[in-house]
């Protein structure tokens, strides 16, 4: 033998270690470049060719045989290392609630919480629908027939097993159809809700929420939208005098339509909303086109009204510095504890 240690010792050395410093010590002792194997290896160049080739595959069997046994003992103190973590992590679900135990809020739902507070002072009453609908109450009585080019502005998931052409919701914007033909104006709604597109990355989530706002009565008009608007976003972000602009844009549910951009300043790599020199789209809106008010049964010759729209993740990551929309959905525990929400925190806010 070129070296003293036979299989054994190797084997017992190795079995004990419990950490991957240990382990690297060992591999570097064994296998490293100024290690035991790779010095016998080296010493064989003074050997007769018949002693080479014997010591040389004893020597190689060895050196298989050592890094067969590092890469398993590797997976050994990999596994315990998972266990111990989740053993550390566990939340016992038994245990009286405190502080520390109770969860968190998510901040999709806080965003949502806040939403409603701010248009709830403007008092507007919120409204729902279901997340699987009709067609009909998704495209059609939104003005965008079979067909029409603008379906396939969203990817739409079709629920291909159902005779009756039902959705994944793709908008909130049915919950508007939805209100119009079981209500007589004047009507003044936010709808917030999930909604569902077949697209996926960093940006695009296939299920993601949206908050819709209708308002339907006598004398809405452009300008009242766009004060509601404003008001709204220089609450929800906490400034004053907000920065923005309207572009000309095409909804066919409305007419005329619009985006709004809101302007914002990167400092830090985080953005801050209210000024600066860059603009962020942040939500879709116009007046509802009259087309969808009559098909709703609601006289357009009487009535008018304006309607908006916009993604809530857009708003949760702007407000809260969360860089990847992903995040939202991966059900992480510590991103939860660091992102979430309080309990007392909502208490407090809404005065309970
Ligand atoms: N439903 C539109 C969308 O999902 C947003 C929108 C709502 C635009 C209401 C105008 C009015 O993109």
């Amino acid at each position: 033998m070129v070296f003293a240690e036979n299989k054994n010792d190797i084997l017992k050395k190795i079995k004990d270690t419990n950490s991957f410093e240990d382990l690297e010590k060992l591999r570097l002792y064994y296998l490293g470049k100024k290690g035991v194997i790779p010095e016998a290896l080296k010493g064989l160049a003074s050997l007769s060719i018949d002693e080479k080739k014997t010591k040389g595959q004893e020597i190689n069997i060895i050196k298989k045989f050592v890094e067969d046994i590092l890469r398993e003992q590797k997976t050994i103190i990999e596994n315990s290392d998972i266990a111990k973590k989740i053993k550390q992590e566990t939340i016992d679900v038994t245990l009286p609630p405190s502080i520390k135990t109770v969860g968190k809020i998510h901040p999709i739902s806080q965003t949502i919480f806040n939403i409603i507070e701010i248009f709830g002072n403007l008092n507007y009453s919120v409204e729902t629908g279901p997340d699987i609908e009709t067609d009909f109450n998704n495209f059609t009585a939104l003005n965008i027939p079979e067909h029409h080019p603008a379906r396939e502005m969203q990817d739409t998931f079709y629920l291909d097993s159902d005779q009756k052409n039902n959705v994944l919701r793709t908008h909130t914007s049915p919950v508007q159809v939805r209100t119009m033909l079981t209500n007589k104006p004047p009507i003044k709604i936010i709808v917030p809700g999930r909604t569902y597109r077949s697209d996926s990355d960093a940006t695009h989530a296939p299920m993601f929420h949206q908050v819709e706002g209708l308002v339907v009565n006598h004398n809405a008009t452009m300008v009242d939208l766009k004060s509601t608007l404003v008001t709204f976003l220089e609450e929800f972000f906490e400034v004053k005098n907000l920065e923005y602009r309207f572009r000309p844009s095409y909804f066919p549910f409305t007419e005329p339509s619009a985006e709004m951009d809101v302007a914002y300043t990167k400092v830090n790599n985080k953005i801050k909303i209210g000024e600066g020199n860059n603009w962020l789209e942040i939500l879709g809106c116009g007046m509802v086109n009259p087309i969808v008010l009559e098909n709703c049964k609601i006289d357009s010759k009487i009535y008018q009204g304006f309607a908006f729209g916009m993604g809530i993740e857009r708003l949760s990551m702007l407000k809260y510095g969360i860089s990847d929309l992903r995040s939202f959905f991966d059900l992480n525990y510590r991103w939860l504890d660091h992102y979430g929400f309080s309990i007392l925190h909502n208490q407090t806010r809404s005065g309970l």
